[in-house]
């Protein structure tokens, strides 16, 4: 059901994020970072000319450029007979129509020729001797095996099945062994707590869930299996529940439903032929956080995804053959879907993943694996940058990183200094760095550098991909903004792209009414833009109710229900603030119930609520009790108010006029409120 106040907020950029942008341009000063001819004479596009020639290609004549790309990258059972239908005003897009692929096929049977015993994946387990290395033709065999237990519990192609497993890679088998027989898988962050586990099972009919005993990070012992014996307790949909072996920790075993999932595959041919499928038909589901507090189930289908996943991980990173490809993300997001898994398996090519933290044991985690495994490309997030920095920079140049070339940023604006240390005590100066500013809905990356080819300003993400076309819009009127100089406004994509998720799951008309019908004619990112006199695009952050807090998409409703949901708090806003580390911290205003007190244990009973249904990685970072909250006489929350007091912009000019508000004194106490949790910084 579509909720009012998921009405697009057609506001101003958000003032949280606005103010860190307008910081980030200041002191980037525009320096413009070019590499070396010895080092793009290497790259696949070498010269901004010849990125130039295929990004006008590619939006010229897009379908012609698009019918190359998906015969050279992906291998077809039957091929497509038309490349491409639909728009924005219906939101009927589709790809490749009439073609017949296998996403699994395409990431593994296809590169056995050649490369069967090439390694297709390296695991590190959260301890640096948990080393694991697997081939392609291991992989195809563990793939076959868990497809064929899978159509052995009756699952077919077109049911949903949940994955809840560390960052294992087992979390990669299984994603491949549904799409090998046309299961829609929905990945569920190993982080998500009981509600939104719940949830999300419930609302994809999930009728079995793949976990793990338990996961480890940090040192820690994450108990999954027990998570999901509750969550199974309410999702009457769900018949089995396959559990692999990752600590060997004691497990609840309840033989009616859980099958131990290493036994049951030995018992398994490890031959499973692969289902052809349509183009169109959907790959998985992954959900993210809206502007209500039910997340949206995005859904990807096979061929656009696959091929848009393919051609960003080659491009973007460069990527060749003998390289070793490490993106440090979690599965449970979209950077894992497109970039440890699809992404670098369809090219062939050797993909890492981590189970464990950038700090455990050692800040030097990361610089030692680079080392240990000789990796090329190095992908992560920000906030794991900025975390880093904080430490001597001993840590980091104690490692030989020399084979390193590109450097992948994700997930949040990254500050010029953060950019500029990566590059320096990383890159050592030799590497190209990318910017890549992408969404779970978009499938692949949208604006990026390219190696080689792009300069690079630190702080912006530069260029569009190819078939991207940008526009920035002014936000009230939805006008196209373009001027000579800077421009600035909210972001929207003039055309549909292979990799656009094509619906939201079972609610297509919130799909239209989130991306297509704010702008008619335009996909809406939901993101503030500014473009600098060379065309350089800086993005701003979200001008939603969405904030971006480590790199984790959450909206701030789904944190207000869970914070609701506690016997103590009657009402509750969240706002975003800015944070040295996090990007955004969360901020949450609580007013209590009759009898509950503004004490630690209050505090700490909400802040438990939130840690148990939404998950540990949402945890409030600051809750201020209130016994009021900015509202206007039609009782409607002013959130504009509590943003600017989070970030500090409240002197009398900063807050305009507030005395239309049913209680306007509840300003000041919550301006000292916030003062004293969250110091200015200058
Ligand atoms: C933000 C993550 C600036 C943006 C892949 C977007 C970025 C949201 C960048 C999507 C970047 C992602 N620069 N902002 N390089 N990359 N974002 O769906 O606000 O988890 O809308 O996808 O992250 O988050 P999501």
């Amino acid at each position: 059901m579509m909720k009012d106040d998921e009405m697009i907020n057609r506001g101003p950029v958000n003032i949280s994020t606005k103010k860190e942008a307008s910081a980030l341009l200041a002191n980037s000063s525009d320096t413009v970072f070019t590499q070396t001819n010895q080092f793009s004479s290497h790259c696949l596009i070498p010269t901004i000319d010849n990125y130039k020639q295929l990004y006008q290609a590619s939006v010229d004549t897009p379908d012609q450029f698009w019918d190359e790309q998906a015969k050279k990258h992906l291998d077809w059972f039957t091929p497509f007979t038309q490349v491409s239908t639909g728009n924005f005003i219906q939101g009927d897009i589709g790809w490749f129509l009439n073609g017949k692929l296998n996403v699994s096929y395409n990431c593994v049977d296809r590169h056995l020729k050649e490369n069967k015993d090439k390694i297709a994946i390296i695991y590190e387990g959260d301890k640096p001797s948990q080393i694991e290395k697997i081939t392609y033709y291991e992989l195809y065999l563990q793939v076959c095996r868990l497809a064929n237990l899978l159509l052995s519990l009756g699952i077919k192609k077109g049911d949903t099945v949940a994955i809840y497993l560390p960052n294992t890679p087992v979390a990669i088998y299984s994603m491949l062994a549904c799409a090998r027989i046309g299961a829609i898988h929905s990945v569920i962050f190993a982080g998500f707590g009981f509600e939104s586990i719940i949830s999300r099972v419930k609302d994809a009919n999930c009728r079995l869930i793949i976990t793990a005993d338990e996961g480890v990070r940090g040192g820690k012992t994450i108990p999954l299996k027990k998570k999901i014996d509750e969550v199974v307790c309410h999702c009457k949909t769900v018949e089995h529940v396959l559990v692999f072996k990752n600590t060997g920790g004691h497990v609840d075993f309840n033989p009616q439903k859980d099958i131990w999932a290493e036994e049951a595959m030995l018992e398994q041919r490890p031959y499973c032929p692969p289902e052809h499928l349509d183009s169109e038909d959907p790959l998985f589901i992954l959900y993210t956080s809206g502007s209500t507090g039910q997340p949206k189930g995005l859904v990807h289908t096979q061929a656009g995804y696959l091929l848009y996943a393919a051609m960003t991980h080659k491009y973007v990173f460069d990527y060749q053959n003998d390289d070793i490809y490490a993106c440090v993300a979690d599965v449970g997001w979209i950077t894992g879907h497109s970039y440890i898994v699809y992404g670098p398996l369809a090219n062939g090519a050797t993909t890492f993943i981590f189970e464990g933290t950038p700090t455990y044991p050692t800040p030097s985690r990361y610089w030692e694996m680079i080392e240990r495994h000789k990796i090329t490309q190095f992908y992560t997030a920000p906030t794991a940058i900025r975390s880093l920095m904080k430490f001597p920079t001993s840590f980091v140049e104690k490692s030989n990183l020399d084979t390193l070339r590109v450097l992948g940023s994700v997930g949040e604006p990254i500050n010029p200094e953060a950019w500029r240390w990566y590059n320096k005590f990383v890159g050592r100066e030799r590497c190209s760095i990318v910017d890549t500013y992408w969404q779970t809905e978009s499938g692949g990356h949208l604006i990026t550098p390219l190696p080689g080819a792009i300069p690079t300003k630190p702080g912006s993400a530069t260029l569009p991909f190819f078939g991207i076309i940008p526009k920035i819009l002014d936000p009230q009127t939805g006008q196209v903004l373009d001027n000579a100089d800077t421009t600035e406004g909210v972001l929207a994509i003039s055309r549909p792209w292979p990799g656009i998720a094509r619906t939201v799951y079972k609610s297509h008309s919130r799909y239209l009414l989130t991306y297509m019908k704010p702008y008619p004619g335009y996909y809406f990112t939901g993101d503030g833009v500014k473009r600098d006199k060379d065309g350089y695009y800086w993005i701003e952050g979200r001008v939603d109710d969405v904030i971006n807090v480590a790199g984790h998409r959450l909206g701030t409703a789904e944190l207000e229900s869970a914070l609701v949901g506690s016997y103590c708090c009657a009402e509750a806003a969240v706002v975003g603030y800015p944070h040295d580390v996090k990007g955004q911290g969360i901020l949450a205003f609580c007013i209590l119930k009759e009898g509950y007190e503004d004490d630690e244990n209050t505090v700490s009973i909400l802040r438990n609520e939130v840690r148990n249904t939404v998950g540990p990685f949402a945890s409030p970072d600051v809750i201020v009790i209130t016994p009021s909250l900015p509202k206007t006489r039609s009782g409607k929350i002013m959130r504009r108010i509590l943003r600017k007091i989070a970030c500090h912009e409240s002197s009398p000019e900063q807050l305009g006029d507030i005395s239309t508000l049913a209680e306007p004194e509840v300003v000041p106490l919550l301006i000292t409120k916030v003062l004293k949790y969250i110091p200015k910084t200058h």
